[in-house]
């Protein structure tokens, strides 16, 4: 049985840090995760729990007065495809939308970049309402495209 609870401890960063280093398909870049641990801070933060186990995350920030952004999500391996994800998004949607956000974006890896992990990604964020708005190599350099994906709220 899952449980979403909100974090506001400095457990975010507990949990932040045991899940992505776990994800290494998609966070292997040690210091990418050391910046995501720190960042996790300022963010909301819901958990999924499975008993007392925390097995996936979501951390949100606010861009402006409108617009939210997933900071960072995962959900540890053995439990993907069993809608923990779904459920943390409608958790964060709930909370944004009880704030007066009417959209939420998020930054991913785009498909000029073919790495299968991230298509997936890209998958399961199209399945819970997102839209492509743009790819952009600035961001985080020619090799990783960032694709700006964005829902409203
Ligand atoms: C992306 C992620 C958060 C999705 O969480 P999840 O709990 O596995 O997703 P759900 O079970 O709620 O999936 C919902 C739907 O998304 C789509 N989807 C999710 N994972 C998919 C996959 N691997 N392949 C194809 N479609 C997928 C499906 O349509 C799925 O519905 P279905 O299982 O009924 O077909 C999770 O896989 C994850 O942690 N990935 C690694 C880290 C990551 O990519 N984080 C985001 C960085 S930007």
């Amino acid at each position: 049985m899952i449980k979403i609870s909100e974090i506001t401890s400095a457990d975010k960063q507990i949990i932040t840090a045991d899940i992505l280093k776990k994800l290494t398909q998609w966070f292997g870049i040690d210091s990418a995760i050391n910046d995501y641990v720190s960042g996790v801070k300022e963010t909301v933060f819901f958990a999924a729990y499975e008993d007392e186990k925390p097995v996936g995350f979501i951390s949100i920030k606010s861009n402006n007065e409108y617009t939210a952004e997933i900071y960072v999500m995962g959900i540890e391996k053995p439990y993907h495809r069993k809608g923990i994800g779904t459920i943390l998004i409608e958790k964060a949607q709930l909370f944004l939308k009880n704030n007066g956000y009417r959209f939420l974006m998020v930054k991913t890896l785009g498909e000029s970049c073919d790495y299968e992990c991230y298509a997936r990604t890209r998958m399961f964020y199209k399945k819970c309402g997102f839209f492509p708005l743009q790819e952009i190599k600035e961001i985080w350099g020619e090799e990783n495209p960032c694709l700006i994906m964005i829902k409203v709220l």
